[in-house]
């Protein structure tokens, strides 16, 4: 079964508009992108078009990618200060010379959209969540649509970034799954994997969770999203994910495919998230 992005995205989408339209404030998303970094400029677009799809207004501050992190959070402490904004994302990665850590901490927690702040984060690990983070929540969503039952599984998460591996295991833990994380310096990566009912993939590396590496019947999720070189495009490249999906998709039960999976759900999140917020603040 190919666990379809667009059917889950669109169908939250959806849900949330009729919650909107019960809502007595216009919500409001404030977006800062810093430089012009091909991805995130097309991340943001994506963002506002969403926004828009659902009646939430969003704002994108444009900022120069000189600015200094002092500069920077002088802007995110009035947006923090502003009444009418609920949400505040900073489209990351930010330029080198910026301290992100000392960014995402200047974010109000009660309009931190990406819960990215140790304040979300802790309440995330403690099981308390107000918001959880927009890409581990899709992935839960996609299974919560399908009906895969999580609880009692074993869970295999590859990769332990903050804002993927490392809450995605969070979530399935508080499912009720029995969770592995997998890393750079896991031991014998293949054999972890094909223990697993459940497996995320969060990496960054195209293809590298292979046929060989998965359990029969397992459930796949790719979340990673990968450039590779495709002259026959007219970009001259071509987006794939972290599983080798042809070669998976014979012994899985259900994947993922890239694009069209996991990546459209962190977006219809976002929209989800500016709403709780606003919702708990009201
Ligand atoms: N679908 C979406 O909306 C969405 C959102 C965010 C990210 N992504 C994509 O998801 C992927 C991961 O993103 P990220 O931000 O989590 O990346 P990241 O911060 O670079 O983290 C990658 C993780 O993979 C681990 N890793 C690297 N090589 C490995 C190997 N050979 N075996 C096992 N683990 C290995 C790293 O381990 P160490 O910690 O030991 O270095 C690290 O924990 C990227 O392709 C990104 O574009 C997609």
């Amino acid at each position: 079964m190919i666990l379809d992005g667009k059917v889950v995205a669109s169908a939250r989408k959806e849900e949330l508009k009729k919650v909107l339209q019960e809502f007595p404030k216009q919500l409001h998303l404030a977006v800062i992108l810093v430089g012009n970094h091909p991805a995130s400029r097309s991340y943001v677009a994506s963002k506002e078009r969403a926004c828009h799809e659902v009646g939430i207004d969003s704002q994108v501050i444009r900022l120069d990618e000189g600015i200094t992190t002092g500069e920077l959070k002088e802007v995110i402490i009035s947006l923090n200060r502003d009444e009418r904004v609920d949400g505040i994302l900073v489209q990351t990665p930010l330029p080198d010379h910026i301290n992100e850590q000392e960014i995402l901490e200047t974010i109000d927690p009660s309009k931190d959209v990406d819960c990215f702040h140790p304040y979300n984060v802790g309440r995330l690990f403690l099981g308390q969540p107000i918001v959880q983070p927009c890409t581990p929540k899709g992935v839960m969503e996609i299974l919560r649509y399908y009906g895969i039952e999580v609880s009692g599984k074993k869970a295999a998460v590859i990769g332990r970034s903050n804002i993927v591996g490392k809450p995605m295991a969070a979530l399935l833990l508080q499912a009720n799954a029995t969770v592995t994380i997998c890393h750079s310096r896991t031991q014998n990566l293949a054999e972890e994997v094909k223990q697993a009912d459940i497996v995320v993939a969060a990496v960054g590396k195209p293809r590298m969770i292979t046929q060989e590496m998965i359990k029969p019947g397992a459930i796949v999720i790719d979340v990673g999203i990968n450039r590779v070189d495709d002259p026959t495009t007219d970009k001259g490249y071509r987006l794939v994910g972290d599983v080798d999906f042809e070669g998976v998709k014979e012994v899985a039960s259900a994947i993922t495919p890239v694009p069209g999976g996991v990546g459209l759900m962190t977006v219809a999140e976002l929209l989800w998230n500016t709403y709780t917020l606003a919702r708990c603040r009201s």
